[in-house]
């Protein structure tokens, strides 16, 4: 991978939705700020709005339409099946909707990366700034895992953390949460794509250190 000798780290993204923390991605290597080479988005919705982004910058796209599979076991293969074709050294989840089988998180171990809307071990699963509003937490935030088998039960790289306010709602929170996800997806993918960030045996090493908690960000 990128170490200056090497060859870029080639990324894979997979998406159901808006596509935002793509565009982020997406800019960000534009800028030249995150040097991995983006091979593939693959989506299993075809109106995600992500795919139109991918499009519109000149990256290969992949619909694997969910709707058009008998049963979710061969919708499974035919991802695993894709991305095993495509080879790539990392595999970026942001917004896909889909869990992923003990079988895929396997064979791509310590090579997939997800985003997550929550403190974790805080709220796992959906509706996160809903829940979060609901038990007046004092704080929120999102978090860059490892994928491992058990939904959003990897280990944490790195979180950002904002206030909630009282008068945040649903969609304040998003927007608030959102912004700070931008920013720490990249600085994770950024260390991956370094060969600084290994995932080996249930723990994560960050320049051969062993991370024993995420690195955090607070918003200023
Ligand atoms: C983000 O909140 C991310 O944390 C979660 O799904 C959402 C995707 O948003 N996994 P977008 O599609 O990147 O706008």
């Amino acid at each position: 991978m990128a170490d200056g000798t090497q060859s870029k780290c080639r990324a894979v993204c997979l998406i159901s939705g808006s596509g935002t923390n793509l565009q982020a991605i997406i800019e960000n290597i534009n800028n030249k700020s995150l040097n991995i080479d983006l091979i593939s988005v693959i989506s299993d919705n075809p109106m995600a709005k992500g795919i139109q982004r991918a499009e519109k910058e000149g990256i290969d796209t992949k619909i694997i339409d969910y709707s058009t599979f008998e049963d979710r076991k061969e919708f499974d293969k035919s991802v695993e099946i894709q991305i095993l074709d495509l080879d790539p050294d990392l595999i970026i989840l942001a917004g896909y909707m889909k869990i992923l089988d003990t079988n895929f998180c396997n064979i791509f171990s310590g090579k997939i990366l997800n985003i997550h809307p929550s403190l974790l071990p805080k709220y796992k699963g959906l509706n996160t700034h809903q829940k979060v509003i609901d038990n007046n937490e004092k704080y929120h935030g999102a978090s860059v895992h490892f994928v491992v088998p058990e939904l959003d039960d990897g280990p944490v790289i790195i979180q950002y953390q904002c206030e909630v306010d009282k008068n945040d709602d649903h969609h304040s929170l998003q927007k608030k949460v959102l912004q700070g996800e931008y920013i720490i997806y990249s600085k994770a993918l950024q260390w991956f794509s370094e060969n600084r960030l290994v995932f080996d045996s249930g723990n994560i090493f960050l320049d051969g250190e062993a991370l024993l908690k995420p690195r955090l960000i607070r918003k200023d």
